[in-house]
């Protein structure tokens, strides 16, 4: 999916968290990167539509997000929430709304959950589930949707070093077919294995992006460079 960012502003009260001139994603996957408080969430939340620009506009293969266009865009967001009900049934439960069928439902489930070793969870509340444990299943709730624009915002960050390669291996996933997924995270050497694009955020500005390669290896930017160690 085509999504064009054009003069978005975000701004609290007089606090402006958000500055971007232009940005444009396509297919693949896309790293965001940037220290804490560099507007990566709040760039997230407003592309899912979660929360609205003050200023600006995103277009998504050139039209303004409607009912429609929701069903093609899924969002697992920093703090996810899951409902007070089994694993299985967390993993499911986005599926039930758009209303799946119960053989596709069956299906999607079957492909995706064998990317994790959850199992012994399935029967589990999401109450007693650890903080690794919750992120795998708020992961996959995301992945068996198959949307065609997947965002993730730190996904991996509670999962142990295993566990993060197999989410890489699913985040690949979801970007196939030509589908786009946009990745917060703070791991460069996770960006470095996964990402198509990087982009550099601080102050709520594009400090820098463009080709994974390019970026993280001979960066033009001061801060860049110093935050990589280059
Ligand atoms: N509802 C809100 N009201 C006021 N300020 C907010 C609100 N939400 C976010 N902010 C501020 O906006 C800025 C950007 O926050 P954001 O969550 O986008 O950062 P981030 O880059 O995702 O950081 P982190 O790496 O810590 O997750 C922060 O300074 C934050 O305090
Ligand atoms: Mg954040």
């Amino acid at each position: 999916m085509k999504v064009l960012l054009s003069d978005a502003v975000k701004d609290y009260d007089t606090c402006r968290v958000l500055d971007i001139g232009s940005l444009e994603f396509t297919k693949g996957i896309y790293a965001i990167l940037g220290s804490n408080g560099s507007g990566k969430s709040t760039l997230m939340s407003c592309m899912a539509g979660l929360e609205c620009l003050s200023e600006g506009s995103i277009l998504y293969d050139g039209r303004k997000l409607d009912a429609n266009l929701r069903n093609s865009i899924s969002i697992l967001v920093q703090k996810p929430y899951l409902f007070n009900k089994t694993s299985y049934e967390n993993i499911v439960s986005g599926l039930k709304y758009k209303r799946t069928p119960k053989e596709e439902l069956q299906k999607r489930f079957d492909k995706y959950k064998s990317y994790f070793e959850v199992d012994d969870l399935l029967n589990k509340k999401s109450s007693w589930l650890s903080g690794g444990e919750r992120a795998k299943i708020a992961l996959l709730r995301t992945a068996v949707l198959e949307t065609e624009l997947t965002m993730l915002d730190e996904p991996t960050a509670a999962m142990d070093i295993e566990s993060s390669m197999r989410a890489e291996n699913l985040i690949r996933q979801m970007a196939e077919n030509n589908r786009t997924v946009i990745l917060i995270t703070h791991d460069v050497h996770q960006a470095k294995r996964i990402a198509d694009q990087v982009i550099f955020m601080d102050k709520g500005k594009i400090i820098e992006m463009g080709k994974a390669e390019n970026v993280l290896n001979n960066p033009a930017n001061k801060l860049v460079r110093q935050i990589l160690n280059i």
